[in-house]
C-alpha cells in the first residue's frame, strides 16, 4: 500500500495557528472597514450550478480555470470561482423584497485551476463588496473609498499603491476606430488583459492591428469626474490606464484596480467595476451595480514585504501546570487546578491547563515559547496550603499569592 502524503491538494490551504492568526487579523479589517460604511455581511454556498458562469462571466474562468463536475443526479456542478454571479443570483431572486439601495459584503473562499505561484493559487479568501441600486458614480467613488480605507487600515501609505482606472466605454471606442471584428475584439481583449504577464506585448498587438499601437487616449468626461470625486475625499494616487481591461464580460463602465507599486510584488490587489447587466442572465430587471473583489493571499504579500503583518499572540494569559510525583493525589490535582481555571475564566483571564506528563520545568518552557506570560504550578504542596506562586515567564519574577486574588493579579499587568 501506498503511503497517504501529508501534503494539502496542490495550490489550496492550510491554515496552521500562526497563519490563522494573520489570516484572522485579515478578516477583522475587512469586517471593520466594510462596518463602517454601513455593509451588510451575507454568505452563499461553495457550490452553483455550472450554467450561472456560462453566460456572462470570463471565458478563461470557464474554460480553463473552474472545478467542475457532475453529481450523482447528473447536474453540472462547478466551485465557484468569483463571487458576484452569485451575489447577482440572490439579487435577483429578491429584488421585489429587498430595500435598494443595497450594500452587501462577503468573505468566501473561491477556487480557479491556476497555475501556483507567488501571489496567485487556486484556493484563495476574497473580500467581495457589491452596492446594487445606484446608476451614479458616487457609487465608484465609494468603493475606490472603501478599498482606500482597507489599505490605510492595514498601515499601507499612498506611495504603496496606486488606484488604476478605465471606462469600458473609453476601450469600446478604441476597438470602433481600429474596425475589429468579433474573433479580433476578443483577441484585443485578451490581449490587454494579459499585458502585464507578457514580453511580447507590442509585438503581439502590431500582429493583431496591422501596426504599432501606439495611440495617445485621453480620459473622458466619467474618469475626468470621478477623479474629482475621489482627489475631493483626500484620494491622490489615481491614475487613468487606458488600457485596463479586467477579464470579466459583465462589466459595462468604469473598472478599477488596485496596484501594488512595489516591483518585486507588483500585481493587483484588488479588483471591481460597474456591471449594471448581469442581472439580465435571470432575466431579471435590470438593477445597477458597482462592486469589486480583494484576495488575501496578495494582501498578505504586500504587507509581509513592508513588515506590517501582526506577530501572533499568546493564546493564553495563564497556563496552569499540574505537577506530582504520586500517583494518588493526581487526580485531586487536576481538578483543582481546572476548577481554579473554570474561576479564573469567569474573571476574564484566558487559561489552559497542562494536563500532560512532561516534566514542570518542560511544561514551563512550552508556555513561554507560546509567549504565554504567567504560569502557575499546582502540586501536592499547594492543593493542601491553598496558596500559589505565580511566575512571570519574561522576567522570571514569582509572587505568592492566595488564589482568589490571582485574576485582579494577572488582569492588573496584562491590560
Ligand atoms: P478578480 O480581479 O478576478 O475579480 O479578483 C479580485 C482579486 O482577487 C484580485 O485582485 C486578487 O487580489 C484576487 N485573486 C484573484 N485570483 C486569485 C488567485 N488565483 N489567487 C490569489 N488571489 C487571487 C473578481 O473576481 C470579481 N468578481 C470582483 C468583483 C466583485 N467585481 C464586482 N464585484
Amino acid at each position: 500500500m501506498n503511503n497517504l502524503g501529508t501534503s494539502s491538494y496542490k495550490g489550496v490551504r492550510d491554515f496552521y495557528p500562526d497563519d490563522m492568526f494573520v489570516q484572522d487579523y485579515i478578516m477583522s479589517v475587512w469586517h471593520n472597514v466594510l462596518q463602517s460604511y454601513g455593509y451588510e455581511h451575507y454568505s452563499a454556498s461553495i457550490l452553483e450550478p455550472t450554467e450561472l458562469y456560462e453566460g456572462k462571466t470570463s471565458d478563461e474562468i470557464v474554460s480553463e480555470q473552474t472545478y467542475s463536475f457532475t453529481d450523482r443526479g447528473g447536474r453540472r456542478v462547478t466551485l465557484r470561482p468569483e463571487m458576484t454571479p452569485t451575489v447577482a443570483r440572490m439579487i435577483a431572486q429578491k429584488r421585489r423584497e429587498l430595500p435598494f439601495p443595497i450594500r452587501w459584503y462577503s468573505i468566501p473562499n473561491v477556487f480557479r485551476y491556476e497555475r501556483p505561484q507567488k501571489g496567485r493559487l487556486r484556493e484563495h479568501w476574497q473580500l467581495n463588496v457589491d452596492f446594487f441600486g445606484v446608476s451614479n458614480l458616487n457609487a465608484e467613488s465609494e468603493a475606490i473609498q472603501i478599498a482606500y480605507d482597507i489599505m490605510k487600515k492595514f498601515g499601507l501609505t499612498e506611495s504603496d499603491f496606486v488606484v488604476k482606472i478605465n471606462d469600458r466605454n473609453i476601450l469600446n471606442e478604441i476597438i470602433a476606430e481600429l474596425d475589429l471584428n468579433e474573433a479580433q475584439t476578443k483577441e484585443f481583449k485578451i490581449l490587454l488583459d494579459k499585458k502585464n504577464k507578457m514580453d511580447n506585448f507590442n509585438e503581439k498587438m502590431e500582429q493583431l492591428i496591422g501596426r504599432p499601437f501606439n495611440e495617445t487616449i485621453a480620459p473622458n468626461k466619467t474618469i475626468t469626474r470621478l477623479t474629482e470625486k475621489l482627489n475631493a475625499v483626500g484620494i491622490k494616487n489615481v491614475v487613468f490606464d487606458p488600457l485596463l481591461i479586467r477579464g470579466f464580460d459583465y462589466y459595462t463602465g468604469v473598472v478599477f484596480e488596485i496596484f501594488d507599486t512595489d516591483p518585486e510584488n507588483s500585481r493587483s490587489l484588488f479588483g471591481g467595476g460597474r456591471y449594471d447587466n448581469l442581472l439580465d442572465i435571470f432575466d431579471a430587471e435590470r438593477v445597477p451595480a458597482v462592486g469589486f473583489g480583494m484576495g488575501d493571499v496578495t494582501i498578505r504579500e504586500a504587507l509581509a514585504a513592508r513588515n506590517l503583518l501582526p506577530k501572533p499572540f499568546a493564546p493564553a494569559h495563564l497556563s496552569i501546570c499540574t505537577v506530582t510525583n504520586s500517583s494518588a493525589s493526581l487526580e485531586d490535582i487536576s481538578e483543582y487546578a481546572n476548577k481554579m481555571a473554570k474561576n479564573l475564566r469567569q474573571s476574564g483571564v484566558d487559561v489552559v491547563v497542562d494536563y500532560s506528563d512532561k516534566k514542570i520545568g518542560d511544561k514551563i518552557k512550552k508556555a513561554a515559547k507560546t509567549g504565554t506570560p504567567f504560569a502557575v504550578c499546582i502540586g501536592d504542596q499547594e492543593l493542601e496550603d491553598k496558596t500559589i506562586e505565580v511566575k512571570e515567564l519574561e522576567s522570571k519574577q514569582t509572587s505568592k499569592m492566595n488564589p482568589d486574588d490571582l485574576a485582579s493579579f494577572i488582569k492588573s499587568k496584562v491590560n
